[in-house]
């Protein structure tokens, strides 16, 4: 093993993270090579610099005419300069601190500075990457974003374990316990995902605390757990009495045994699905910073060697609009067109009685919502849809539909669930 990780590995021994990481995690380190000489020389190599892999003319980096005209408010080095592996360090810090804003319990609590990563996927990939070895159990609810099941299953060669997410019109916290209870070996793994894709459903403060309460038992029993939280629809709830912030913060310092680790990012928050920009974050009781920058080290590791680090241009793009002054105002503005949606939703479902074939499962915040297919299959009823009436919907196991109410006008949903409606009945008719 390099020495590099070995030392990272000293710095971990003992602690939680370090009996977490999967092989691969222990194997990773940042090499000191080519970046670290870069970074000497942007400090002292004031009279020529060719440490460099990148092209300059009069010292800024060359810039296609096209892309100045097309960027005219950034500078070379904000436009076409590569960014560190770990991210720019200016976004780093303003997303930590955006953080603390919009989760409150993370207040007096120790985290790591964010990784840029390339997207959530990227942050659930290398999360995985770190973590999880061949044949380790993941708990993850039976409705969940697919492709989990491609990175835990396939890419990690791991067993994701499901339990129903749903119990009594809730979340189904004694699923999600009796499923980390039925994994073995000395690790607990879960994903946690809130708002949920493809539920839309959001935890109650009452099932927070109960979620809390069972994941700080089991690390009483001698677990060592890993709970990733994805929050890609992060801060999108619609109603009230529900957990509005991560559940990271909530576990950033409940046990010596719980490591949190977020995966969050811009995607879906800040309405930029193509920038490719996401953020890992680590927290646990008792994660000495030295630790968390050792974990921060691995993580440089793993993007260094598979895409070296995330776009330049997206970071600084992003990073504009954190500090813009109407930033906030709009974000407000746009939440508030898709809780007008959301309401356009359940109105519909209020004053309509819905046949017995289609069955809107619990929902409240984020961009999706479920029905469950009683006795018609969900595939067919897509199919319908997409045919006869040219409406794009998503099949699921063949026994939910899922809907993107985000992407639908609030004046258009009537129609729309009519549509939806009718032709599930007349697919029920037929069966
Ligand atoms: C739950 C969830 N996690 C992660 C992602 C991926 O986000 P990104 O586009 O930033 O990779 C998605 C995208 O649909 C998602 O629904």
């Amino acid at each position: 093993m390099n020495q590099l990780a070995e030392e990272l590995n000293a710095i971990l021994a003992g602690s939680t993270a370090g009996r977490l990481l999967s092989d691969l995690g222990k194997h990773m380190y940042f090499p000191k090579g080519i970046l670290t000489q870069s970074a000497e020389a942007g400090e002292k190599a004031h009279r020529f610099n060719a440490t460099i892999g990148m092209a300059y003319e009069d010292g800024k980096p060359m810039m296609l005419d096209a892309l100045r005209e097309a960027l005219p408010t950034l500078s070379p080095e904000e436009a076409v300069a590569y960014a560190p592996t770990g991210g720019v360090m200016a976004l780093r810090k303003e997303w930590k601190t955006a953080m603390s804003r919009k989760n409150p319990s993370l207040a007096g609590k120790s985290f790591s500075l964010p990784v840029v990563v390339p997207g959530l996927t990227a942050a659930v990939s290398y999360i995985s990457d770190l973590f999880i070895d061949p044949g380790d159990e993941v708990v993850i609810p039976d409705m969940h974003w697919p492709n989990y099941r491609l990175i835990v299953e396939e890419r990690k060669c791991a067993k994701g374990v499901t339990f129903p997410i749903f119990s009594l019109g809730g979340y189904n916290v004694k699923g999600l316990e009796a499923a980390l209870h039925g994994t073995k070996g000395s690790k607990a793994v879960c994903l946690l995902n809130f708002p949920n894709n493809p539920t839309g459903y959001s935890l109650t403060l009452k099932e927070a605390d109960a979620i809390i309460a069972l994941l700080v038992a089991l690390a009483d029993g001698g677990r060592d757990v890993l709970v990733i939280a994805d929050d890609a629809y992060f801060g999108l709830q619609y109603q009230e009495g529900l957990l509005r912030e991560s559940i990271f913060a909530r576990l950033a310092d409940a046990h010596e045994r719980i490591l949190a680790v977020k995966a969050d990012g811009p995607t879906k928050e800040d309405y930029v699905w193509g920038f490719r920009t996401g953020f890992i974050t680590f927290a646990g009781k008792g994660l000495s910073e030295a630790a968390q920058d050792a974990l921060v080290k691995k993580t440089l590791g793993i993007i260094r060697s598979s895409v070296s680090s995330s776009s330049g241009l997206a970071q600084h793009l992003l990073l504009k609009a954190l500090l813009y002054p109407g930033y906030e105002n709009q974000k407000t503005r746009y939440r508030k067109v898709l809780e007008g949606r959301y309401r356009a939703m359940m109105d519909y479902f209020s004053k309509r009685e819905l046949p017995s074939c289609l069955e809107p499962l619990p929902f409240n915040s984020g961009y999706f919502m479920s029905f469950l297919c009683k006795g018609i299959s969900a595939e067919a009823l897509r199919v319908e849809l997409l045919e006869k009436s040219s409406i794009g919907t998503i099949s699921m196991q063949d026994k939910y539909l899922r809907v993107a109410f985000s992407s639908l006008e609030e004046e258009h949903i009537p129609e729309f669930l009519d549509i939806v409606v009718a032709s599930a009945e007349k697919l029920a008719k037929k069966a």
